[in-house]
């Protein structure tokens, strides 16, 4: 049964990406009715049946219970937002070709949000945007309707345990009413968080007080662009060490283990491979330096960090090339399509990169995923086959990439991969592999600053 009708616990989220899907399903199941608008009839219409059109931890049962309650209303009308409190943009911003993020979606939402709000409502920005965007969507928006930035710091395949679990929640505006309004809505999440994990298995940590962060509008902006960049930038600046770790006979992943013991640097997001990729890092590095630039300021930092990982998925089909002479009609399997594991995203997926990359040379690419085979078909060369197991990727090949850090690929029997083989090679560009298991295999190994 659903609840009674309130405005105060109604609310729509505009948009049904990962961010989309993930706040309004957690919302849904923690009290609130939540309408979920998307122009895409083709999502909302896989909404309506119970699941995500993306493969996410936990997502789907949570969506089937807030559907079966009737507290999740997947709709392409925008009527629902007559009824509610707040309203959350969780729109795409695709690329423009000259890296700023394409801010269509973000006023197209706007606008129709803003003929339907109710006075005293609060429109949330959830997408990520350059910094001084929020003034120009607020200007669109009734004088009555308070608007605030509150940006995701949520990670695909682990978006339901962050949303439960985040480090910070910031809530950026100039209204403090709404910030509290917004601030309660995420207590009230907190406090429902058990029905989640029962649906879901996910747990929860309660949150300490420190973690919201009530900023002014632009910081919130800022906080959001600058927490992914310096991210993109710790992996940029491991795999700059790679290189040099190679040249040397150092082996990165003892250098990093030690370097990220001290508490100032933290191991996290400093493990070399072949670059970051998805929908996020890459977008956000290129915003922020278009961003930079409009405001006259040099941040060829992140042009750096940039230009490394761009770098990456050459510098690992290289390295193998050295060790195979030619990859002229060699066969060759790329294991993970993904951009990272846990998700059947393939945006800017370094491994598409890289089968491409080998196709190009004229190797004979088979590529496989757990999880992203599909969503991969158009991005990759028509010359590479897309097969359903590793077995079917491997046998007979001269060489392994594997390009994404599924648990599959490193449990895998490596004597059995030697069996089945033609070659030898294996190259793994996640770093993720034991050496000595793939040499005690009868295999030889390649990774990125490894030796
Ligand atoms: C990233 C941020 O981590 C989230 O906090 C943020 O909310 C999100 O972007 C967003 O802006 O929406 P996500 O893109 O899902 O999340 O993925 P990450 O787990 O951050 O990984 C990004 C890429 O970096 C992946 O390709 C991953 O393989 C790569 N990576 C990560 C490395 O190459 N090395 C590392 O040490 C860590």
């Amino acid at each position: 049964m659903g609840t009674k009708f309130h405005w105060h616990n109604t609310i729509s989220v505009i948009g049904s990406g990962y961010v989309g899907v993930t706040t309004a399903a957690i919302a849904a199941n923690t009290g609130y009715k939540v309408y979920l608008i998307d122009i895409n009839q083709e999502r909302i219409d896989v909404l309506k049946t119970g699941k995500s059109f993306f493969y996410e931890e936990g997502i789907d049962a949570l969506i089937k219970n807030a559907l079966d309650s009737k507290q999740l209303i997947p709709t392409t009308s925008y009527d629902g937002i007559t009824k509610s409190s707040i309203v959350f943009s969780c729109v795409g911003t695709p690329d423009n070709s000259d890296g700023s993020p394409n801010l269509d979606y973000v006023f197209s939402a706007a606008k129709a949000a803003s003929n339907k709000m109710k006075k005293d409502a609060v429109y949330v920005q959830k997408s990520t945007v350059p910094v001084g965007t929020g003034k120009i969507v607020a200007s669109m928006l009734p004088g009555q309707v308070a608007y605030i930035s509150n940006p995701e710091f949520l990670r695909e395949g682990t978006a339901v345990f962050d949303t439960l679990n985040s480090d910070r929640i910031v809530i950026g505006g100039a209204d403090k009413e709404a910030q509290n309004k917004v601030k309660s809505l995420y207590e009230t999440i907190e406090h429902g968080s058990a029905n989640i994990t029962k649906l879901t298995g996910i747990t929860a940590q309660p949150h300490a007080n420190g973690s919201y962060f009530l900023t002014n509008l632009e910081s919130a902006e800022l906080i959001k662009v600058t927490a992914n960049a310096f991210l993109a930038l710790k992996i940029s600046f491991a795999n700059s060490i790679a290189k040099l770790a190679d040249k040397t006979g150092a082996d990165i992943t003892e250098v990093m283990d030690a370097v990220g013991a001290d508490a100032r640097i933290n191991r996290s997001f400093l493990n070399a491979g072949r670059g970051y990729g998805g929908g996020c890092f890459p977008k956000d590095v290129s915003g922020l330096i278009s961003s930079a630039a409009e405001h006259g300021v040099d941040l060829s930092i992140m042009t750096a960090a940039n230009e490394v990982n761009e770098s990456m998925p050459g510098y690992i089909v290289h390295k193998a090339k050295r060790s195979l002479t030619s990859f002229e009609k060699k066969k060759i399997a790329v294991l993970g399509l993904a951009f990272k594991a846990g998700t059947s995203d393939t945006r800017r997926s370094p491994g598409i990169k890289i089968a491409n990359l080998l196709a190009n040379a004229g190797a004979y690419v088979v590529a496989y995923d757990p999880h992203a085979n599909k969503e991969a078909v158009h991005e990759l060369k028509t010359t590479i086959s897309i097969v359903e197991t590793i077995v079917d990727a491997t046998k007979n090949v001269d060489a392994v990439f594997i390009a994404t850090e599924w648990p599959e690929f490193k449990q895998q029997d490596f004597h059995e991969l030697s069996r089945i083989m033609k070659g030898n090679l294996v190259v793994d560009a996640v770093n993720i592999l034991n050496p000595s298991d793939i040499l005690k295999a009868g295999l030889q190994y390649i990774g990125i600053g490894r030796g």
